[in-house]
């Protein structure tokens, strides 16, 4: 029976549920995965910083150098780019697959990581990058690759869902709700990430070049946040038979004779029978619409460090088993570099 080297960096809201479950699971996972995960230690900045679930004080290291040597599988939930951009960089070339969160580092560093993945043999997973514990990667990457997206309309952060939600349903002014989405544990450290559409605009991104097959460069992202929208807009928007949800669209788009794509986060008025209209609380929802699929929607928690958990560990798996199998990477395909179009060309109401 194989063994295999798993090396957590960071043990934040999602890395100290991962390691958790890696410990707590650990003979399911290895059946699925084919071989025993050990988790062979935890790189943190502080080893005595409180943590939500309590970890073996043994893993704990502040080398994460050190414990990238040697192993199989790193894992990186540290965030921000830099130095986890190194780090990944370091783990692909000492031949390990990696597997992260980091939705920052995949939007403005994606095609690096990738392609040096591909020049090893080795792969990088980001399944909990966008819309926390909702499987959307796989799906745009693998099981629509026979199709041709159209359009994806995502409810990518929790954050500002969960804020317009309840201004919706109570009335509530916008700071009194930022102050309980905070206190719940789903906004951003710095909170305009999510009020500024920061956040949705990485996850747009992301969606896009799957979906398109290109690499949509995080500055070509058109974006808007929330901090305009009072009460008094809300009650008129819904008076009219509408809700605002801050949408990240991406979508295919008429370009003279040809094609171009068009990548844009802002509140958009979305009709109350819509699906996308009935997403509440810190909830995500991804629609997409394809040719011949048609329209699907993949709904579920977008934020949380358990749900989020769930995402990591099912790439952890997968890595797992392209591992002992000797497979190389799926690479991703960035090939068509379609043009992307300036705002104000497309519509905004769906
Ligand atoms: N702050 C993010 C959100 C966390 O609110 O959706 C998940 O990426």
């Amino acid at each position: 029976f194989r063994r295999l080297r798993v090396a957590l960096l960071g043990a934040g809201a999602v890395g100290s549920q991962v390691a958790h479950l890696l410990r707590t699971h650990a003979d399911e996972l290895a059946d699925r995965a084919g071989a025993a995960l050990d988790l062979v230690g935890i790189a943190v900045r502080d080893v005595d910083a409180p943590r939500d679930v309590e970890l073996p004080r043994e893993l704990l290291t502040t080398d994460a150098d050190q414990l990238i040597v040697g192993a199989d599988i790193v894992i990186e939930l540290t965030g921000g780019i830099e130095p986890a951009r190194s780090r990944i960089l370091e783990a692909l070339n000492s031949g390990a697959d990696v597997v992260t969160a980091n939705k920052a580092l995949v939007a403005t560093h994606g095609p690096e990581l990738f392609e040096a993945a591909d020049q090893v043999g080795a792969t990088v997973s980001y399944e909990a990058a966008v819309a926390g514990a909702i499987p959307i990667i796989r799906p745009l990457r693998d099981s629509l690759a026979g199709d041709r997206v159209h359009r994806i309309m995502g409810i990518v952060n929790g954050t500002t869902n969960y804020i317009l939600d309840r201004m919706d349903r109570e009335g509530s002014d916008f700071a009194e709700v930022l102050a309980d989405a905070q206190a719940l544990g789903y906004a951003e450290a710095d909170p305009t990430a999510d009020v500024d559409g920061f956040d949705a605009a990485q996850k747009a991104a992301i969606l896009a070049s799957l979906a398109f097959h290109t690499a949509v460069p995080l500055d070509a992202v058109h974006r808007e946040g929330i901090t305009a929208i009072d009460a008094q807009t809300i009650a008129a928007a819904r008076g009219a038979g509408y809700v605002i949800k801050l949408l990240a669209v991406c979508e295919r788009v008429a370009d003279g004779d040809g094609e171009a794509i068009s990548v844009r986060v802002y509140p958009a008025l979305v009709p109350r029978e819509h699906p996308l209209a009935n997403v509440r609380g810190a909830n995500n929802a991804v629609f997409v619409q394809a040719e011949a699929a048609g329209d699907l929607m993949f709904y579920g928690a977008g934020a949380g460090g358990i749900q989020t958990a769930s995402a990591v560990l099912g790439d952890v798996v997968s890595a797992a088993r392209r591992h002992i199998a000797g497979g190389t990477g799926v690479g991703e395909s960035t090939r068509a570099n379609l043009p992307i179009l300036p705002v104000g060309r497309v519509q905004t109401r769906y």
